[in-house]
């Protein structure tokens, strides 16, 4: 689905010195539908999945979805229509209620909102928050904050889900919560990409990648 080829990323330092963040990237998840990218903290695997969805295109090399080669000017409209975003931080709104801060997602999309309103209950029911509508977010444990982040993700119905790091400040019933949400996604025809430092949610995924000295190394 997502292929990248040659893919060269770096940052431009303060001090105006390059840092490079991938040489030589290749990456492919054919028909997979997990993948999991792990790597140690600063490999750049947040600056891969910021690729993948478009949000960075300062970098060189081709990048193919479904078999055709983007152009950076298509990425933008590739993330709106095709990707949603499950962030390292929540980022919800303090002041909006659970609902607004899931409608966010597509509030720019000129969807009636009957409609919008069908779609915030959908999403939240499917991460199991059906009552929470109306809670604020620091009225939230972390585990149904990361929920409200992947309803919010979800919301546009996109094809593929890009997850940073998921499961990071959870305990371990509520990372087995969300690894269940995953596979009951993947089940609905989703296809995700996750970021892990975890090995159990790696084991989840039928792909597995690692960066690793400005590459991808594909483990499984
Ligand atoms: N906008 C930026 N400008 C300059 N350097 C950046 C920028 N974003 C990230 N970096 C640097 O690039 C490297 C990779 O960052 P990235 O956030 O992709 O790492 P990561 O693998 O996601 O780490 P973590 O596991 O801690 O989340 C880091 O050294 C970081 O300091
Ligand atoms: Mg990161």
């Amino acid at each position: 689905m997502i292929k990248l080829e040659n893919i060269k990323k770096s940052y431009n330092m303060p001090n105006k010195e390059e840092r490079i963040i991938f040489s030589e990237l290749n990456f492919d998840m054919e028909d997979a539908k997990m993948v999991s990218i792990q790597g140690r903290s600063g490999c750049g695997k947040t600056t891969l999945l910021n690729i993948i969805s478009g949000l960075d295109t300062r970098y060189t090399g081709r990048y193919y979805y479904e078999g055709h080669m983007m152009k950076k000017s298509e990425m933008t409209q590739n993330r709106f229509q095709n990707i949603g975003i499950i962030t390292q931080s929540y980022n919800l709104l303090e002041d909006r209620n659970v609902n607004h801060n899931v409608a966010i997602a597509i509030q720019d999309l000129h969807i009636p909102n009957s409609e919008i309103k069908r779609r915030v209950k959908n999403a939240l029911a499917m991460v199991g928050l059906s009552q929470f509508g109306k809670k604020y977010p620091d009225e939230l444990s972390g585990g149904e904050a990361q929920r409200v982040a992947i309803a919010r993700a979800i919301i546009k119905e996109p094809k593929l889900l890009l997850a940073d790091e998921p499961t990071g400040s959870l305990d371990e019933k509520t990372e087995i919560e969300i690894l269940q949400l995953f596979e009951e996604l993947k089940a609905k025809d989703y296809r995700l990409i996750i970021v892990t430092h975890n090995n159990a949610v790696a084991d989840i995924c039928e792909m597995q990648y690692r960066v690793e000295n400005q590459i991808l190394v594909k483990i499984r």
